[in-house]
């Protein structure tokens, strides 16, 4: 069993990411830059856009983080992502999910301008990924192949079992997984026999949000279980993934951790994002 360190190639991806930076402002006249959007203050959101600002500084670009109170209208919202598109010198525009209920996530989204989409979460982005054209990646999806493909772990012909749709981490890491000629069964709360289904994946993807969700017997022998999970531990009050770490581990030949798996590669890629677009215009 080998534990695969997201923060280790992420680390390594962003000292490469930063000796390609230092070239940009002699070259392009200025630095890349990401403008991020949080509405209200959520813990977890919170937290995740002070790594995605700390990511930012390492690798030498800009980072603009606005904060908004819970009560701010959509109206308020769509004509700042307005100004945002609108700037030439912001390349990337993030809008923190999820967003208070009175605001539409899919009218914001749209909003952005599609090259400027750093998540890849615009409409015009997943019908690209859908339909193999050239786009800008989910940021998560992107991180967990990058993270298998760095273990050489194959993935051709490989039963991979998404556990989770999301269109944030489900359906395009299942897409993702497609694309590099895996079957690919897409798993969620109402799959009958789920824990069946999870046992036959080669490759087990786990992304449902639910603290320890899976257990030793829903684990190949042999299997690659990727924990995309960001919980709370309800008894220690720890971070901890979807993953029950502790019994599952052993039965695995690769196994990701939480925290340290994929939430450093995520941050990764959103930087690696906002460096295509900054250079797509270039
Ligand atoms: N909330 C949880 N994950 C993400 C993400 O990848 N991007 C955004 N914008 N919000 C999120």
């Amino acid at each position: 069993m080998k534990i695969i360190s997201g923060k280790e190639l992420s680390d390594k991806l962003k000292k490469n990411m930063a000796v390609e930076t230092a070239t940009f402002e002699s070259h392009f006249g200025r630095l890349p830059k990401l403008a991020v959007i949080l509405v209200g203050n959520d813990a977890g959101s919170v937290s995740y856009v002070t790594g995605k600002a700390k990511a930012c500084a390492e690798v030498g670009i800009l980072n603009e983080t606005i904060r908004y109170e819970e009560t701010i209208s959509e109206n308020e919202l769509l004509q700042k992502i307005a100004e945002l598109n609108a700037d030439t010198t912001t390349d990337g525009i993030l809008v923190q999910l999820p967003l208070p209920k009175h605001i539409n996530e899919k009218t914001v989204i749209s909003a952005i301008k599609q090259e400027k989409d750093v998540d890849g979460f615009h409409p015009l982005n997943t019908a690209a990924l859908w339909s193999k054209t050239d786009c800008i990646l989910p940021c998560t999806p992107k991180g967990i192949i990058k993270l298998l493909k760095s273990e050489n772990i194959e993935i051709a012909g490989k039963n991979a079992v998404v556990i989770g749709r999301s269109n944030i981490v489900g359906l395009p890491v299942s897409k993702l997984l497609l694309d590099e000629n895996a079957t690919v069964t897409i798993a969620h709360s109402r799959t009958k026999n789920l824990a069946e289904v999870a046992a036959n994946a080669d490759i087990l993807v786990v992304a449902i949000g639910r603290p320890k969700f899976v257990t030793a017997e829903m684990v190949k022998n042999g299997a690659v279980v990727i924990d995309v999970g960001v919980n709370r531990d309800l008894e220690t009050g720890k971070l901890c993934g979807d993953v029950d770490f502790d019994a599952v581990a052993e039965k695995t030949s690769f196994i990701t951790k939480v925290p340290g798996g994929i939430g450093p590669m995520t941050i990764c890629c959103l930087i690696e994002n906002t460096i295509e677009c900054f250079l797509r215009k270039m």
